[in-house]
């Protein structure tokens, strides 16, 4: 019955002649957490980035089932069929939070403002959704009119979170979502992120260096080595039971840290 939200054929990038990842298959299934692990320069970020379409790939398709069940090349959208598609069904976070943020309008704005662009248009209802989602992300009721420029690390990170959820997307990109933060911090976060991924049945591409976060939040993984997928399959299979060399060296030498 139920369908892939994503389907990714043959996914290669080059940037000139450096390679940034080539022959990348997978499909993403409704509710399924992915994440995409591997060295410094495997490339993890140029994969995703080419997955959300902020980046144009050297060749092969990303099609994403949209909402009205039409299957799509997403490198074939039109620039405002993009934009709708990045502010409704995608949600997009960035390891820094000020990437993803506007550092200089309020809490309540930066997530109010999703919902404006969505088409919402009832100052009360925005209000009210935007200081909910401040609840849900753990975010004190009297700071909704304050910047996140007087936030810390987590917060930011936090609020972050709330402006890519509060519009219901489908999927969710993120790279590093707990990198540059403390520890501590980040065991919190990856709680928050997962209560609200299971809560909300997103699906989510998660890149991380961390294969705590990978353990944590994702059913399945997909290793990355120079730009190549060599071992993909679920997440407690392939860090119980590595295949590859490669990844049992990258699991082994984690537990040993
Ligand atoms: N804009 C760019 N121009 C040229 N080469 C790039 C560019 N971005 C990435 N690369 C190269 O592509 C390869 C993959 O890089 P990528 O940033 O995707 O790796 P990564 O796995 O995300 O690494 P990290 O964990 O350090 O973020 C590397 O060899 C990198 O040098
Ligand atoms: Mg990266």
């Amino acid at each position: 019955m139920t369908e892939p939200l994503l389907r990714v054929e043959n996914l290669t990038k080059y940037y000139g002649s450096r390679l940034g990842c080539a022959d990348v298959n997978f499909e993403l299934w409704p509710g399924e957490v992915l994440a995409i692990v591997g060295e410094s320069g495997s490339g993890k970020t140029t994969l995703l980035n080419s997955l959300s379409a902020t980046l144009e790939p050297s060749s092969g398709r990303t099609l994403y089932r949209m909402r009205d069940e039409q299957w799509r090349n997403i490198y074939e959208l039109s620039e405002a069929e993009r934009r709708f598609l990045v502010r409704t069904d995608w949600g997009f976070v960035h390891q820094n939070p000020a990437d993803g943020l506007r550092m200089t309008v309020s809490a309540g704005a930066n997530v109010g403002e999703r919902l404006m662009a969505v088409g919402d248009r009832n100052y009360g209802h925005i209000r009210e959704t935007a200081l909910d989602w401040l609840g849900r992300v753990e975010i004190a009721a009297d700071r909704v009119d304050d910047q996140p420029r007087s936030f810390s690390g987590g917060m930011r990170q936090r609020l972050q979170i709330a402006r890519n959820l509060v519009t219901g997307p489908r999927l969710v990109f993120m790279d590093e979502p707990t990198g540059g933060l403390d520890v501590s911090v980040q065991a919190r976060l990856l709680d928050l992120l997962r209560g609200l991924v299971g809560e909300l049945g997103l699906a989510a591409i998660v890149v991380t260096h961390d294969l705590a976060v990978a353990r944590l939040l994702s059913h399945r993984m997909m290793v990355m080595k120079d730009g190549r997928v060599i071992e993909a399959g679920l997440t407690d299979r392939v860090l119980d039971d590595p295949r590859e060399p490669y990844t049992q060296l990258l699991v082994s030498s984690i537990l040993q840290v």
